[in-house]
């Protein structure tokens, strides 16, 4: 039998498109927040897993995913806020890397020295087993690649996509929804971040402790840096470029 593509979504916006798509579907639920939709596209199995929002939620739904259905690889998507003014609502990232850009150690400040977040340094819990908080290699941010045949095929179905363009890029991730423009500026500096939303960096580590190949696409839902207002009709969109991306990668399987 064939191994599965795995399409995650966080919210029910992010999901229902893509699996109103699928032939022959069943729903495999595990608790009470983790939804599988389990069918074909192009008679290729592909299931679409609804993670919920955030971080841990992403975690343990890749990791759930990857026990149970043995994926060949996994797609994580969704919507996104902007980091770079070069960018516009619908336009859509291909995640050539994502990083966590909520893993961070603060400076060393006494009592009554005030906070200062933008001396906090990137924070790498991967980089040993020892103490993060203390290790001098572990103040530097992780970034996860995106698997070089998901971006192949993402790269080749670019143009089938009308409402804004397709570019390679990076995504950060956190439980964190930056309003703060100089805040978000700072991660684009710092980070090189293209977009930030909440799910891709956790999926891409649990992918990479399995081996599986990994790719988040995330579409610009709102970008403070432009002014681009909030728009949930990205999701749908970004839905549709993906499944043509899925088709595009089980033809070159
Ligand atoms: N910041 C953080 N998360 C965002 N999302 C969309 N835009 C942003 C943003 N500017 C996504 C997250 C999460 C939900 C709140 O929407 O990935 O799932």
């Amino acid at each position: 039998t064939k191994r599965p593509i795995l399409i995650q979504g966080p919210m029910p916006i992010e999901a229902e498109n893509f699996a109103e798509r699928l032939e022959n579907v069943e729903i495999e639920q595990s608790g009470s927040t983790f939804e599988f939709h389990i069918g074909t596209v192009d008679g290729y199995p592909v299931i679409v897993s609804k993670t919920g929002k955030g971080m841990e939620n992403t975690a343990a739904a890749t990791a759930i995913a990857i026990e149970k259905y043995n994926p060949v690889a996994i797609i994580n998507q969704g919507t996104s806020g902007g980091h770079d003014p070069a960018l516009n609502v619908f336009d859509i990232v291909l995640g050539e890397r994502t990083v966590n850009i909520g893993s961070m150690k603060t400076g060393d400040r006494a009592e009554g020295e005030g906070i200062e977040a933008t001396e906090w340094k990137p924070m790498d819990v991967m980089a040993s087993e020892g103490s993060a908080g203390e290790d001098p290699n572990a103040e530097k941010a992780r970034y996860y690649e995106g698997d070089t045949e998901l971006l192949a095929a993402a790269n080749r179905v670019k143009d089938s996509y009308t409402q804004g363009k397709v570019v390679e890029g990076t995504i950060g991730s956190a439980d964190v929804w930056n309003n703060e423009v100089d805040r978000i500026h700072w991660f684009h500096e710092n980070y090189g971040t293209s977009v930030e939303e909440m799910e891709s960096a956790s999926s891409a580590m649990i992918s990479k402790a399995y081996d599986v190949p990994f790719l988040a696409i995330r579409i610009l839902s709102n970008n403070k840096t432009n002014e681009g207002a909030y728009n949930p009709e990205t999701a749908a969109a970004n839905q549709e470029y993906v499944y043509k991306v899925v088709q595009e990668y089980i033809a070159a399987l």
